[in-house]
């Protein structure tokens, strides 16, 4: 069964506590215990495709990794890191590569990093220029531009490096590597992108101290203290059903202990703007702030979204249907980052707006849509999870055909239980 159909199914008010896991933390969840002496305990980690190659990965690296009664999962780091006889599967997890490769370059031994075919035709120069001016010893497919990429472990030099782009991954493998490397480093970017590797290895005892755009990592020389976390719902796969009562006058949903890092939560704001009422309620705050979001439908606007992009990169694809939903016209700009996705994602989008009757311009970096009245369609998710995801949930307005939706287990696996209570579903091939 790889195709899904969503047909509308009537009004809604929903209280939802089982949105997926968070993506970006569970996968540093994972990595991060190699960096201490002791167990590491994570509570609620997310169990998708995704990460669970990454937990796979550090288990081939030498950890051992457990779950307890309880549920809570027990990763043992080995006392020094494996060299692993077969290659590292990342599958679809761009954050699972870039983050290794940091990891990696300073470690002793060969590894070689493959993923899916989409995860290989995703640049990893961003990633592997740095830290090869550094000393790392990184090659692959593009002169190292494409998976698989073979490392060899070697002693890495302090750096001061200005990214171009805002990444967290690329700014999150440079902390990695720097930890390991022989004096203190600096990074910066354009725009602040998500900051959980900072406060992560932060809160574990690492010296990365953060102001502003700029972050500065001291050398680690002895084994950080380890983790103990519960990993909060993620706002990127809960903003699926954000768009869903936004969409519909009236309709509401409450999310519930969801991660709200500022650095995350940017698209429900642009709801927020384009007239749905949402509103936040923090609960607790110990790395990040996790609490509810409500979010219930009114008339929609279009909106300009030019700013803080790397803050809603992720949420652009199921945005966009709330954009075919609004009055008027809605513009993204600044965001070419999306061309490097899973998929295409500006192609992608405007691909399929145009399949539901939905009035699209493409740009370089963005696109415009003229909102309107969504027509029923048959959908390419082109292997991409958000865009199988995002027209999944504009079929509770009119019903969507949508091909290959295999990929929604790589983040979130119980998306079409929560979508059947908002939807009509039927499955096919
Ligand atoms: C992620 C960072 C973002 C995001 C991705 C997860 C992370 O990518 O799109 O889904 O966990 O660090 P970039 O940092 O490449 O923009």
């Amino acid at each position: 069964m790889n195709a899904l159909h969503v047909s509308p199914k009537g009004d809604f008010s929903l209280s939802i506590d089982t949105i997926a896991s968070d993506k970006s933390i569970s996968h540093r969840c994972a990595i991060f215990p190699l960096l201490c002496d002791e167990p590491s305990y994570i509570e609620n980690y997310l169990h998708a495709e995704d990460t669970l190659c990454t937990l796979n990965i550090v288990q081939m690296l030498g950890a051992d990794v457990k779950v307890r009664e309880d549920g809570i999962m027990v990763i043992t780091p080995p006392q020094a890191i494996v060299e692993p006889p077969c290659v590292l599967d990342c599958g679809n997890a761009g954050t699972a590569i870039r983050l290794l490769m940091g990891f990696l370059s300073s470690r002793q031994g060969y590894f070689v990093l493959y993923g899916d075919k989409y995860l290989c035709s995703r640049p990893m120069r961003r990633v592997a220029d740095p830290l090869r001016s550094i000393g790392a010893c990184i090659d692959g497919r593009s002169d190292g531009n494409y998976a698989p990429l073979g490392i060899r472990g070697q002693r890495l030099k302090a750096f001061h490096y200005e990214s171009k782009i805002s990444s967290a991954q690329v700014k999150s493998a440079l902390i990695l590597a720097a930890l390991q490397a022989d004096g203190i480093s600096t990074f910066s970017e354009p725009e602040l992108s998500r900051d959980h590797s900072e406060r992560m290895l932060r809160g574990m005892g690492a010296k990365v101290l953060t102001e502003g755009l700029n972050v500065t990592i001291h050398p680690q020389r002895t084994p950080l203290k380890p983790l103990h976390v519960r990993v909060p719902s993620d706002p990127s796969s809960g903003f699926f059903f954000a768009v869903a009562a936004a969409i519909h006058e009236g309709c509401s949903i409450t999310l519930h202990h969801m991660l709200l890092n500022p650095t995350r939560i940017e698209a429900y704001k642009v709801l927020e703007r384009m007239g749905a009422e949402v509103c936040f309620i923090e609960k607790e705050n110990t790395y990040e702030s996790v609490g509810d979001i409500c979010i219930t439908g009114r008339a929609l606007k279009g909106v300009v979204v030019e700013e803080n992009i790397a803050w809603l990169i992720d949420e652009l694809p199921a945005l966009s249907i709330a954009f075919a939903c609004a009055m008027g016209k809605s513009t993204v700009k600044n965001a070419e980052e999306l061309r490097v996705k899973e998929s295409d994602r500006i192609s992608s989008v405007v691909k399929n707006l145009r399949l539901c009757g939905i009035e699209v311009e493409e740009f370089r970096d963005g696109y415009e849509v003229l909102g309107g009245t969504l027509r029923s369609a048959t959908i390419n998710s082109f292997g991409d999870h958000r865009i199988a995801m995002s027209f999944a949930i504009a079929g509770t307005k009119v019903a969507m055909h949508i091909e290959d939706v295999a990929c929604i287990q790589t983040s979130f696996p119980n998306f079409t239980e929560l979508l059947a209570c908002i939807g009509v579903l039927h499955y096919g091939d």
